[in-house]
């Protein structure tokens, strides 16, 4: 079963500023850009550096340390140094609610 929680509010979103939350001790990084939200895993692949404080541009979000960008709708990386995914969760907006599950990554 899918359990959404809600994790902010959609009018504290600012367009393509991650906004970092935690869910059950994971570190979640939430971002609106180009009128959707999506939700990713906030650790880089790579190394344990948060993604939130990456830059987002094209649907991706950038690690500030290597470079490696993410992108948000399949956690695949688009580049060199890291080479493996971050999970990325499913995202429900209800009225001002952002709601995201951990228990079905997409
Ligand atoms: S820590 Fe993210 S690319 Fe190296």
């Amino acid at each position: 079963m899918t359990t959404f929680v809600r994790v902010c509010g959609l009018s504290e979103l600012e367009e393509d500023t991650p906004r970092r939350v935690e869910l059950d001790g994971t570190p979640v990084s939430v971002v609106q850009t180009g009128g959707e939200v999506f939700a990713i895993n906030d650790i880089c692949s790579h190394a344990n550096v948060s993604l939130s404080e990456g830059e987002v541009e094209d649907c991706q979000i950038e690690c500030w340390l290597h470079g490696s960008s993410f992108d948000l709708r399949t956690g695949k990386p688009s580049g060199l140094p890291a080479t493996r995914p971050v999970p990325v969760y499913p995202v429900k907006i209800e009225g001002d609610d952002v709601f995201v599950s951990l228990t079905q990554e997409s």
